[in-house]
């Protein structure tokens, strides 16, 4: 039904479905029906030509508000300009979009996750309602990413995502991120630096357009738009501008690769679902994990993988995942960013180091119209000679099962997770420290009444509960700049940002709001975190204990309204990737 044809020879290679439109053919019946239509669209500069060629939807989250997103205009506008010369019309039309960099620890952060779906909800509004042949989706900020890709698979279209790109490095040095920023907030409590090296920070940190540079979630997901083979190799790795405020030619070739890619893709039927298969998406966790990639990827493979029908439990990303050394050395873990990546080849370069390696299936079909491994032919086996950004996989920077891991126990029965990147840890044993909200916790930690040994207890920022799950970066970044950042655990059934660090423990399921166990706990309870058995425990505690407290159990209720109250009704647990869809 999504896939409707013309009902008549379809006059321009790739007009699929755009006749119901505008018409199949002048003089045909269904030309006549669509005279209106025609008339409007000939008031938004169409000419008699343009009615025969395919319609190509350009989904453009444009905003100024973030420098994420805040190119994404001229990209769209190159995109758009391919298209007329491949003989296509592109439809443009634009998306919210919500930082988190900049919304994080404001109550608008709640906005965050849920705006993830709004997008993906939006595209499919529009390329839906206007039958376009191809679909293209820019995508830059974290939720703009998946949101961008998950409509591709929701109606299994003809289509092709395309990333706007990362930042690149800030400050004299070249060494600052926006991440830096918030760690200095950390730093500057704990009188570790001055109040003018807060503000060189501030003025330096985010040099101009891009996402956030390190192996956060952008530069995660938009790895994981190359591995599924819904976006073009190099894609991922070109950054967004120049430090003089340009975008990237780089990135302009992206934008016609994109475009080239998606008339290949209409060309010969190539749809959305039959490229993201079950092994594509075994190839995308394999290349996040390798990458070193962020705990939000969890939630967003689940999601998008349930939009493209593809069954895959949190169980299986864990088994999935935890068989791939980590490989890439980035922030926030480590020391490069996405541009020194693309310095050494791109994302493009790890993905042949795996494929010679045994670690990725090499006949997925892409965007491309090649496989993956067609895709990889003119890449040496070798990594490049010279450099450490990506290590070899018999010299990894941690072995596998030492990055991102699911961990169940009584504390978390549908999962958690739990970023390593690396880290020696094989326990962590200590009071809890409950708080019902993110601020409660940063106060509590700000104010120094946080110590070594503890387990900082988050809850009630789930999903449901907050609701929108916010994303969670200033409690770890404060651990971190008071220098507690490997003595402290943190447990939340909310989420990290990509570019935190520290003992962090997200997506606890059941949530609080839902009574959950971590709704249960009480201050001072002993929770033990064990990695070698990847469970985490609350120790100690009787089952008449268990139900005393579940008999006396109250939700905190956080009020929403509006979207927030209506994502509420909708989202499912992390578990399931917080998906708002049922399956069909
Ligand atoms: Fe947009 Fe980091 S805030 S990618
Ligand atoms: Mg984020």
């Amino acid at each position: 039904e999504a896939q409707a044809t013309s009902g008549g020879a379809a006059e321009t290679s790739g007009r699929v479905r755009s006749a119901a439109l505008v018409g199949s053919k002048p003089g045909s019946p269904d030309w006549i029906k669509r005279t209106a239509a025609r008339a409007m669209l000939r008031a938004v500069r169409f000419k008699d030509e343009d009615f025969l060629k395919p319609l190509v939807t350009v989904s453009c989250p444009y905003t100024n508000a973030t420098p994420c997103n805040d190119h994404m205009d001229e990209l769209a506008r190159v995109i758009a300009e391919r298209i007329e010369k491949r003989g296509g019309k592109p439809l443009l039309h634009g998306t919210p979009v919500v930082s988190d960099g900049e919304t994080m620890g404001t109550p608008g952060m709640r906005y965050s996750l849920v705006s993830r779906d709004l997008i993906a909800d939006c595209i499919e509004c529009q390329h839906e309602a206007y039958m376009a042949d191809g679909l293209i989706t820019l995508g830059g900020c974290d939720k703009t990413i998946p949101g961008a890709i998950m409509p591709l698979l929701r109606n299994d279209s003809i289509g092709v995502f395309l990333y706007g790109g990362s930042i690149l490095p800030g400050g004299p040095e070249r060494n600052l991120d926006v991440i830096s920023a918030f760690e200095a907030i950390g730093a500057r409590s704990a009188n570790r630096i001055t109040d003018e090296q807060l503000f060189e920070i501030e003025k330096s940190a985010c040099p101009g357009a891009g996402a956030c540079a390190g192996a956060f979630t952008a530069n995660t997901m938009a790895t994981i738009a190359v591995a599924l083979g819904l976006a073009v190799p190099y894609s991922a790795g070109h950054v967004a501008s120049t430090y003089e405020g340009k975008v990237t030619e780089n990135k302009k070739q992206d934008c016609r690769d994109t475009v080239d890619a998606l008339f290949t893709c209409l060309e010969r039927g190539i749809t959305a679902r039959q490229i993201a298969t079950r092994k594509a998406f075994e190839n995308a966790i394999v290349v996040a994990m390798a990458l070193g990639g962020s705990t939000n990827a969890v939630l967003h493979v689940l999601a998008l993988a349930h939009e493209a029908q593809v069954p895959l439990s949190i169980d299986e990303f864990h088994e999935i995942g935890s068989q791939v050394p980590l490989l890439g050395q980035f922030r926030p873990f480590s020391k490069y960013v996405m541009a020194d990546l693309d310095r050494i080849g791109g994302v493009p370069v790890l993905m042949k180091h795996l494929l010679v390696n045994g670690f990725l299936h090499g006949d997925c079909l892409t965007c491309t119209g090649k496989t993956l491994e067609e895709n990889l032919a003119d890449i040496p086996d070798q990594l490049p000679a010279g450099q450490d950004v990506i290590l070899p996989l018999d010299k990894p920077y941690a072995p596998p099962g030492r990055h991102i891991l699911v961990l169940k126990g009584n504390l978390a029965p549908e999962g958690a997770v739990i970023k390593l990147s690396g880290k020696g840890l094989r326990r962590h044993q200590g009071p809890a420290r409950v708080f019902d909200s993110e601020s409660a916790a940063i106060d509590a930690i700000l104010a120094g009444r946080i110590h070594k040994g503890d387990v900082l207890v988050i809850r009630y920022e789930g999903p449901a509960g907050a609701p929108g799950c916010p994303e969670m970066l200033s409690p770890s970044a404060a651990l971190v700049g008071q220098g507690l950042g490997s003595d402290v655990a943190l447990v939340t059934d909310g989420r990290f940002s990509g570019g935190s660090h520290g003992i962090m423990i997200g997506h606890v399921c059941p949530e609080a709001y839902v009574g959950g166990p971590i709704a249960l706990l009480e201050e001072g309870d002993e929770i033990v975190i064990d990695i070698d058995a990847l469970t985490i425990n609350v120790a100690g505690l009787s089952s008449t204990e268990w139900e005393r407290r579940k008999a006396n159990w109250k939700p905190v209720l956080k009020p929403a309204h509006g979207l927030l109250a209506k994502y509420r009704m909708l989202v499912q647990p992390a578990s399931r990737g917080a998906i708002t869809t049922q399956a069909e």
